[in-house]
């Protein structure tokens, strides 16, 4: 790679030194201060965030390096309805690395197409979001010594999730980990991060609706916000946006040692009480996310860009099929081929190299 679109395009082992070289910079980082000098970073951000991006940018200025971009796609010439493709060639004549977020699932993949500097995914959709799942295993790693043998609790908006979903990926390939997948049933984890990563790997896992019936078995609880602005039916966010609130009576039959994650924002599904309980992470993992930043922008300046990985498939259906997910990049951009990829051949079962899904031809 030398791109990171999907937390499985870094290898356990690039993940482990991705942690270690966080862990040195945490201890020394004055070492670092003037490694990425004179170069730049471009952050593309047509969805809105605090955190990612002002971590992504705190770690390139903290490397001794230089930061331009927008924050909202409104302020670029998306808002003229330019492409992906087109605004990521631009952008190449002035930085050497890109993080970017974008609403639609795919958008990055499109962009590593079209781009010869690394991208960063920073979150597509409901998709992935590969350095939240980073900074998620840098702060279990410091607060748990371990990245195997846990239960995981995962709790709110499993479907449209992205940082559920990267993290799913991440943890089917450490050993002794289980997972309780907490939602209501409207916002389960999607049927292909099932069938493709939980069953084909045998990582146990069960289906619950309640915080409590979970509780006592975890090591570590990974709260989410119910987002409303996936939701196509807005009826359908106001029956399901306060279907859980952690307080400190339901931490009460928790174990002593967890450690409860939040890739952040909250909206109400962490009461500010808990906020002092010595086992609230989330803001030391915010914290994590700059580190880990610094640790992947190291990386990725550090290697030689290849070309997209798409183009190499072997079983590859270009424009035979076409993806009908309206968060797929392809729905907006009309000029980009509809990709599918075999996931079952013999059965007719493909899927979309974009967003994932799933379709039988
Ligand atoms: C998450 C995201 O953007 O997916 N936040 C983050 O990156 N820290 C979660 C969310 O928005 O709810």
């Amino acid at each position: 790679m030398r791109n990171l679109i999907d937390i499985l395009d870094l290898s356990v082992e690039e993940i482990d030194e991705l942690i270690s070289v966080a862990n040195d910079i945490i201890a020394d980082p004055v070492k670092y201060s003037e490694s990425c000098k004179g170069k730049i970073l471009a952050t593309l951000f047509f969805e809105p965030s605090t955190r990612t991006r002002l971590s992504f940018e705190a770690a390139m200025l903290n490397l001794g390096g230089s930061v331009l971009g927008f924050s909202e796609a409104g302020s670029s010439s998306t808002a003229k309805g330019e492409s992906v493709a087109d605004t990521i060639r631009t952008v190449n004549c002035y930085a050497d690395i890109i993080a970017m977020r974008h609403p639609k699932e795919g958008a990055p993949i499109v962009a590593s197409k079209a781009s010869h500097i690394p991208i960063i995914n920073a979150g597509d959709g409901g998709h992935f979001h590969p350095t939240q799942t980073l900074t998620d295993l840098l702060t279990i790693s410091r607060h748990k010594g371990r990245l195997n043998d846990l239960t995981i609790g995962l709790c709110g908006d499993l479907k449209f999730g992205r940082t559920v979903h990267s993290l799913i990926a991440a943890f089917a390939r450490y050993s002794g980990i289980k997972f309780v997948l907490i939602s209501p049933e409207e916002l389960r984890v999607p049927e292909y991060v099932k069938t493709e990563t939980l069953d084909k790997k045998g990582i146990p896992y069960r289906e619950v609706k309640t915080l409590e019936e979970a509780m006592p078995e975890l090591d570590i609880l990974y709260m989410t916000r119910i987002q409303r602005e996936r939701f196509a039916d807005p009826a359908e966010y106001e029956r399901l946006k306060n279907s859980f609130v952690l307080d400190l009576e339901k931490l009460e039959h928790a174990k002593k040692d967890l450690c409860i994650m939040h890739p952040l924002p909250r909206v109400n599904e962490i009461s500010t009480k808990v906020d002092s309980d010595p086992r609230a992470c989330y803001f030391d993992q915010a914290l994590c996310g700059k580190y880990i930043r610094m640790a992947l922008i190291l990386k990725l300046l550090a290697e030689t860009p290849v070309p997209c990985s798409l183009d190499e498939h072997e079983e590859e259906l270009v424009n035979k099929v076409f993806c009908d997910n309206p968060r797929c990049i392809t729905s907006v951009e009309q000029e980009i081929d509809h990709i599918f990829h075999y996931t079952d051949k013999e059965n007719g079962v493909c899927r979309c190299a974009y967003c994932e899904a799933q379709t039988k031809i």
